[in-house]
């Protein structure tokens, strides 16, 4: 049985009194609900103080990032080994770093490595551009980057990978809960693939792009989808606890 898992992407939001601000208005409402890791991404700026406050609590931390050196002359860059004690999870290849920051396979790949050498648990986001959907390359893509990011590791453990079809972040247009589930399950069938079954169905693989309140039943109840990776309604301390709650109904 895999743990679903919600997790907010609070991007590049929030300042850090805003994140206090956040953390302790979703604080006791999350601390509550325990079949679901609950996972919150905070700007680097904010990690030490929102890790204070959710010390004692089952709520779990992420970073947005990471690059893939240990320590060195890299203005301006942070660390795994400056995370590993901070956060449980880090995010790796959004597609907006893959965008703005011309994040490759290579980079990712890196990344991934990096991550996983220091115990730090990867969320490998991948997922398809709207034109490369429309062209029918969805498969070829993710089968593209999964490869990409995974070349060289011979055992992803703990990692979890967020399905986000490019077409559906920040634009209020979500994947349909069944395209989602067929697409989660030809990723897992991949890492079978790569890897084999057994950690293809022991790794938790999420939908992100558009989820709210309102759709999260729809995605929760597809069985391919192990949760999700909220972007704009994890700034909504009221939003994402929903979110939370009606995945901890479902799952
Ligand atoms: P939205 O939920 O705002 O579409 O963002 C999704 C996302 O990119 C999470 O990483």
């Amino acid at each position: 049985m895999r743990t679903p898992m919600i997790a907010g992407n609070w991007k590049m939001n929030t300042t850090v009194s805003e994140a206090i601000e956040l953390v302790r208005e979703m604080r006791q409402g999350l601390d509550k609900i325990d079949n679901v890791d609950k996972v919150i991404c905070p700007p680097f700026i904010s990690l030490v103080a929102v890790g204070e406050l959710i010390k004692g609590s089952s709520i779990k931390l992420g970073a947005q990032n990471i690059y893939f050196e240990g320590k060195g002359a890299y203005t301006g860059e942070i660390s795994p080994l400056m995370l590993v004690d901070l956060c449980e999870f880090v995010i790796i290849g959004h597609s907006e770093r893959r965008q703005y920051f011309n994040e490759n396979g290579g980079i990712v790949n890196k990344k991934v490595r990096a991550a996983l050498a220091v115990g730090l648990k990867p969320i490998l986001c991948v997922g398809e551009r709207l034109e490369e959907n429309e062209a029918g390359r969805t498969k070829e893509i993710l089968i593209e980057q999964l490869k990409a990011s995974s070349a060289r590791i011979y055992y992803l453990s703990g990692m979890i990978i967020a399905y986000e079809p490019v077409w559906a972040i920040g634009t209020g247009r979500a994947a349909t809960g069944e395209q989602a589930n067929e697409t989660i399950s030809l990723i897992r069938r991949n890492i079978a693939r790569l890897y084999s079954d057994g950690l293809a169905q022991d790794m938790r693989i999420l939908y992100g792009g558009s989820v709210t309140a309102a759709n999260t039943t729809e995605f929760m109840k597809q069985p391919e989808i192990d949760g999700a990776l909220v972007g704009g309604a994890s700034l909504k301390a009221t939003e994402f606890l929903s979110i939370v709650t009606q995945t901890s109904a479902i799952k």
